[in-house]
Parts: C-alpha cells; sequence; structure tokens
C-alpha cells in the first residue's frame, strides 16, 4: 500500500518537471512555442545605403543566405533573436533605394521596411550621433523653379514650389506641394522603447534628394521650409515605394556630420546607427506576436 502510493507520488513528480521542462523548442500540436511564433512571422527589412551602414547589422543575422539581385543589391536573409529579418545594401540614392525596396516587397513580401544609416545635420540643436526617427521623410530635390530669361543665371534660393512627385489627382502635370511621408506609428513606438546612450533621439523630419548640400544657406532654406532635421539620399524614396504598397516604413538616421555647428565627419556612427536599429526591429517585431 505504501510503497503503491509512493509510486504515485514519483509519476505525478516527473509528469510536473517535464510540463516545467516544456521549453521553447518543444511543443504540443495545439500551441505554437513562441520559437514557433516568431519564425511565423514576415520578415521585417532594415535597408542600409552603404557597407558602413548594413555589414554589422548582416554579420548580426543567424541562419543566413545571401541573395544578390542585378549588379549589387544584397539581401542577407537570416533571424535575429529568432526573429526573421532581412538586411538589405540598397547602394546610394533615389533610385536605387528605391528599386531595392520594390524588388524587396515583391520578393519577400515584408511586415515591415525601416530604412537607416546616416545623415547630414540640417538643425544646429543636433549633434554627431544623435538619432532622428522620421516621423516624416520628405523629397529636397523636386521643384518647379521660377521662370527666368537665358543669362539671368540660377539661384536655388528661388525654388520656393516644391514638385509633389506623387500627387492624389494624376491629370495634373505640374503639381506643387511638399509631400511629406509619415512614419509608422507602431515603428515609431518601437524605437522608443529602445535605450540609446551616444546621443539624443528625437524625432523629426528627413530631407532626401541625390544631392549632399554644402551651402549653409540652402541648409537653412530646408530647415525653414521644410523643417528637415537632417539630409541624406534614401528615405523619402523608400518611404514614397512603401506608401504605394501599403507597407509600413519609418526612416532611421543617425548624424554623421553637421555643418550647421561643425560637426565633423565620423564614420563610427553607421555602426551606431545599426545596433540602435537592429533592437528596434527586435522591439517591432516582439510586439507582433500573438498576445
Ligand atoms: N548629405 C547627403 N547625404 C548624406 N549621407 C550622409 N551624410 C549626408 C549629407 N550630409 C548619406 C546618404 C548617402 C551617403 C552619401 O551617405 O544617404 O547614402
Amino acid at each position: 500500500m505504501q510503497f503503491k502510493y509512493c509510486l504515485g507520488v514519483i509519476s505525478l513528480c516527473s509528469a510536473l518537471f517535464l510540463v516545467g521542462c516544456n521549453d521553447d523548442n518543444s511543443s504540443d500540436s495545439q500551441t505554437p512555442t513562441v520559437q514557433e511564433q516568431k519564425q511565423k512571422l514576415q520578415p521585417i527589412i532594415i535597408q542600409g545605403a552603404l557597407p558602413v551602414e548594413s555589414a554589422h547589422m548582416a554579420a548580426k543575422l543567424q541562419n543566413v543566405t545571401v541573395e544578390t539581385i542585378g549588379k549589387s543589391w544584397t539581401f542577407w536573409k537570416g533571424t535575429y533573436n529568432g526573429y526573421p529579418v532581412i538586411i538589405s545594401k540598397t547602394r546610394m540614392g533615389m533610385s536605387n533605394s528605391a528599386a531595392a525596396t520594390a524588388l524587396a516587397i515583391e520578393r519577400y513580401k515584408p511586415i515591415a521596411i525601416i530604412n537607416q544609416g546616416t545623415a547630414g545635420g540640417h538643425d544646429p540643436d543636433l549633434h554627431v550621433y544623435d538619432i532622428v526617427l522620421g516621423k516624416y521623410a520628405t523629397n529636397i530635390g523636386a521643384f518647379r523653379t521660377p521662370k527666368q530669361p537665358v543669362g539671368a543665371g540660377s539661384d536655388s534660393l528661388t525654388w520656393v514650389e516644391a514638385f509633389d512627385v506623387l500627387p492624389i489627382d494624376e491629370s495634373d502635370p505640374e503639381p506643387i506641394a511638399i509631400r511629406k511621408f509619415e512614419g509608422d506609428q507602431e515603428l515609431l513606438m518601437a524605437a522608443h522603447k529602445v535605450r540609446y546612450d551616444k546621443g539624443e533621439v528625437v524625432e523629426g523630419t528627413i530631407g532626401s534628394a541625390d544631392v549632399w548640400n554644402n551651402e549653409l544657406d540652402r541648409i537653412q532654406f530646408f530647415h525653414q521650409r521644410y523643417d528637415t532635421s537632417v539630409e541624406e539620399m534614401e528615405a523619402a524614396s523608400v518611404a514614397q515605394i512603401a506608401s504605394q504598397f501599403n507597407i509600413p516604413f519609418l526612416g532611421i538616421r543617425i548624424l554623421s556630420n553637421n555643418i550647421t555647428n561643425n560637426g565633423a565627419y565620423d564614420p563610427g556612427t553607421g555602426e551606431a546607427c545599426q545596433e540602435y536599429v537592429l533592437n528596434v526591429a527586435e522591439e517591432y517585431m516582439k510586439s507582433k506576436l500573438p498576445k
């Protein structure tokens, strides 16, 4: 009798022990494990234009396969802490980043896209290593210029009419408006949850064009008229393509230089931004797991 009782207690204990051991790697057929839930998510795409803006993230992925489309649009597909993540090297500029974005959306059906990397400051209150979360991204390379006769010269400070390349009314060949693409609220929320100790993290407007501006009057013009915090060459282009496919998008840019306050270029900013953005991506993916 006592022996039977003892056996009963032992088997109950073993059963409880086994239940306690049911970790991420094992599951019954009903409830998927956290690991399985992570793997079921569509991948998040994190873009960087240059190796200095993408290689660090690519090296941190696990289970990586690499795909190159065209000559050099490279995609590292893998996982980061169990979440599906694709690092995309877009190359520089509006066309490259738009092409890499459209290709990635069609091929990988991402849950969201983050375009990140270095940028030049337009706001004298921002310093090298500060990070701007793109509440807005806007094209600062599209204008309708004033009419001037031959010999009258050209003054870009008089180019006050922004040209909207994605107007609602497609019948208007000269649509004049500053178009701002809004950063996704949930990505912004995820970004605000991440700790960063190398500088400030602020929300702002990212201005993009295939131009590196070094004229301080021109930079001030953009800062005042477009409310730009920083300039770079990709975010607004990616935002435009993502908006066409309804994919959540956020631009995240670190100041690598700021000539409005003598902030000299620092190449270490590329890696600092990648480190921060990987954490943002993880925070966002975590929020997408079933509750
Ligand atoms: N102006 C324009 N682009 C900049 N970049 C960094 N700083 C600047 C700046 N001041 C980024 C662009 C591009 C590359 C030249 O670096 O996004 O990819």
